[in-house]
């Protein structure tokens, strides 16, 4: 390992190469062994060398490259790939009988009693070819028609547990047949995120995965959790198998993930005990599974067995039954969330389904209610989406109480929010699905005092991918409210110690069934809470703090872009870009009206047609001149036209006003740690964009502090002299780099000549 983080040998090609080996070996060590054995900083020292020295040798570059699975340039569409063997599918069977007609089939046509086979889940995901020529990714492909498919290779590229090179004993072609899916963890976690943004949530996972494994930008890709396993071989040279179990074998030393568990029977008794133990077994695996795969395991078996056009004779999937059960809907309750949004939630009998005893689901929005016509009182059925998230499907209506009626929400409450009795207020989102546009109703309590919503905004405020405040979680949050400590986050900066300390939690449930004393946070827990917020005013950088105030339709990826593009929270409120953003978008909305073209509103006659067409061209303009003074700044989709609109609304309104007052009063203006916001060209806020640092010897300060000076004006350190270091920032020390820089005709400069360039640029 030692020899890894020293000097790099000359030879950049070498370097290059060991670099990419390396960074493979450890993606797959973190993710599909869980045993990393470098720290996270350690692999991204790595990651930059080789970005630098790709970056420095552009004839060395590699599409299966490590650095290249964090995406690159959007497509204009797919390409099509010819299956180099058809991707068939499976017959399915729905009854045991149905196991055994297969079975007899297989005994009949090999003339043997007992056949070998394995059993497998059937993961329901997106099935997908991958191409591997001499050992390296050369393309993969979505199952299509059967015949044809869509190249999605770029996309593919982003999932780290597949590796892109094979190693030593790959043959010169192997095609893996697999399943694309999105751990089910990690499907809930997209959805809550969706619902909180006010996105439609998707399905299932598989949805999740297929509309993923659509988009056309890879970065989009990248951003979302997919992972693949191998299930079934296509075309190969160079290398032969006698049955399933080498075949299994080559995947494990190329390090390309499989399905698992698998089981090896051969008579149909074993078949049919095994297909009843995964049935309980599957609920408890990371991804969906709908079925069990029965598949002959010698291969010459298989081709004494053949095909039909549609699928092999020697496989078959036994299909579950769907995981849906009736149940009656006892009541609907509403949940007050962050931004105020209410949520109706189903009271439902509790049921036992997929492994777990379900009694609510969620409802989302009053829309959602209306398009099942679900009803109280109604018995509903339900599943669990991604063996997690339980939904109601549909209305059993044949057994619909007499004098039902349809659902309101406003109605059911009374017109009130249910926390603290405020008029609720009704709102329309639009929203994309499936590339269309659509209504999504929703209520909501307009009272920023609310105290539910004050409970979730602090909760929301001290998660850890906000401003990580130790030990305050939803009960300490809802009695600081209660006790009218803290009505808002920021009111938490003004407790004191003993304030917090004696804060009365709610007594604990103890083990006999017994309900401990009243409990205090104590002054221990109450220290630790005052060190972190103090750190979050002092530290915490802006795309945390822009992400804890939760604003409406700004996530954490949102926050990020946000504070790429500011420097401070108070650029941010003020903020040039995002006005642009927004008068682009009201510039194409009235664009898209006036135009004499608008088949809903025509031109009454020639003159208004000339006069429209007149506006639109002088607005064509204007929107053209608008995106280029934008262009630079490569900003990505998510802060498009919604999450700026958001942004300039809330630090427009009167709480957001509050908000920035507060802050101001607190001294608090948190600051970008990524700024950088305009990737292409120099300016005079970046002096130092595009320039590589190495810093060696000893400095005045620590080698960070040079570092965080340098990253803020733009610039880059780098661990390693190369060609593409541009400055050796040197102190006291620092032979072997100094003479490395001295050969490369690397500037190398002492700390008087750093305070020299730092002055002359800015
Ligand atoms: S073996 C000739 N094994 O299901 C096809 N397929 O309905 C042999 N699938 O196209 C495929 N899990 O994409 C196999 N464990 C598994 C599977 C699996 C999911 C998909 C696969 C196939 C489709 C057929």
């Amino acid at each position: 390992m030692d020899d890894l983080f020293s000097q790099p040998p000359a030879n950049p090609a070498t370097r290059i190469a060991t670099l990419r080996e390396e960074l493979e070996r450890h993606n797959r060590l973190y993710y599909n062994e869980a045993q990393p054995e470098i720290s996270d900083a350690e692999y991204d020292r790595l990651f930059r060398e080789l970005e630098d020295l790709e970056q420095a040798h552009p004839d060395l570059a590699d599409p299966n490259s490590p650095t290249q699975r964090v995406g690159g340039t959007p497509l204009e569409g797919f390409q099509q790939r010819q299956h180099l063997i058809p991707m068939l599918s499976i017959d399915d069977v729905f009854e045991e009988a149905e196991v055994g007609d297969f079975f007899k089939r297989l005994q009949k046509n090999l003339g043997a009693d007992q056949i070998p086979v394995t059993i497998e889940p059937k993961i329901d995901g997106v099935a997908v070819t991958l191409i591997y020529r001499h050992g390296n990714l050369d393309y993969a492909a979505t199952r299509g028609d059967g015949t044809r498919g869509d190249d999605i290779t770029n996309n593919i590229r982003t999932i780290r547990s597949l590796p892109l090179t094979l190693g030593e004993d790959a043959p010169t072609l192997l095609e893996i047949r697999g399943e694309v899916y999105m751990p089910n963890a990690e499907f809930a976690k997209l959805n809550e995120q969706r619902d909180e943004e006010g996105l439609p949530t998707f399905a299932n996972p598989r949805n999740a995965t297929a509309g993923t494994l659509k988009q056309l930008n890879p970065k989009a890709v990248a951003a979302r959790p997919l992972a693949v396993l191998a299930h079934g071989l296509g075309a190969h040279e160079g290398i032969s198998f006698s049955n399933e179990d080498d075949f299994h074998a080559l995947l494990d030393r190329c390090g390309i993930p499989r399905n698992q568990p698998i089981w090896h029977k051969d008579s149909l008794d074993g078949v049919l005990e095994t297909i009843r133990e995964l049935d309980t077994l599957r609920h408890g695996l990371p991804y969906q599974t709908d079925g069990a795969v029965i598949k002959v395991s010698s291969f010459d078996d298989r081709q004494a067995l053949g095909a039909t056009s549609r699928a092999p004779r020697w496989a078959a999937a036994f299909k579950y039954p769907p995981e849906q059960k009736p149940t009656l809907l006892r009541d609907i309750s509403v949940q007050v969330g962050r931004t105020g949004i209410l949520t109706p939630v189903a009271e439902l009998e509790p049921v036992p389904l997929s492994g777990t005893t379900v009694a609510r689901a969620t409802l989302h929005n009053e829309s959602f209610i209306q398009e099942r016509d679900i009803r109280l009182g109604d018995t509903v059925l339900v599943h669990k989406a991604g063996e997690i998230i339980p939904e109601i499907l549909s209305v059993v209506t044949a057994q619909r109480p007499a004098h039902s009626q349809p659902f309101s929400l406003h109605q059911h409450l009374g017109g009130k929010c249910p926390a603290c009795a405020a008029p609720i207020e009704r709102r329309e989102n639009a929203v994309k699905k499936d590339g269309e546009d659509y209504l999504v109703l929703t209520w909501w309590c307009g009272n920023f005092e609310c105290p539910a919503q004050a409970v979730t905004r602090m909760k929301h405020f001290a998660q850890r991918k906000a401003l990580d405040l130790e030990g305050l979680g939803e009960s300490v949050a809802i009695k600081l409210v209660e006790s009218d400590l803290a009505r808002s986050p920021l009111d938490l900066f003004s407790l004191s110690e003993e304030q917090l300390a004696n804060l009365l939690l709610d007594p604990a449930k103890l083990q006999s069934g017994e309900e401990s004393k009243p409990r205090r946070f104590g002054e221990k827990k109450a220290s630790l809470l005052l060190a972190s917020l103090e750190k979050a005013r002092t530290e915490q950088p802006l795309a945390k703090w822009i992400f804890a105030m939760g604003i409406p339709h700004v996530g954490e990826a949102s926050s990020k872009e946000l504070a790429r593009l500011h420097e401070r929270l108070t650029d941010l409120a003020d903020s040039d870009i995002l006005k642009t953003i927004r008068n682009i978008t009201d510039f194409e909305a009235e664009q898209r009206n006036i135009s004499p073209r608008n088949k809903e509103i025509p031109p009454k006659d020639e003159a208004e047609k000339e006069e429209r067409q007149a506006r639109y061209n002088e607005l064509k303009e204007q929107i053209t001149a608008l995106q280029d003074s934008l262009a630079a700044k490569q900003i990505s989709p998510d802060v498009g036209p919604v999450a700026s609109a958001s942004v300039l609304d809330f630090f427009e309104s009167e709480a957001g006003q509050h908000v920035l007052e507060r802050l101001h009063t607190l001294g608090i203006n948190p600051r970008s740690d990524n700024y950088a916001p305009d990737p292409t060209a120099a300016s005079a806020d970046l002096p130092l964009l595009g320039k590589t640092f190495v810093i060696t010897g000893t400095l005045s300060a620590g080698r960070d502090e040079f570092k965080n000076l340098i990253e803020k004006r733009g610039g880059k350190v780098t661990g390693s002299v190369s060609k593409s270091t541009d400055f050796l920032l040197a102190g006291e020390g620092g032979g072997s780099k100094r003479d490395k820089a001295a050969k490369l005709g690397v500037t190398i400069i002492d700390e008087a000549a750093w305070h020299d360039l730092l002055g002359s640029a800015s």
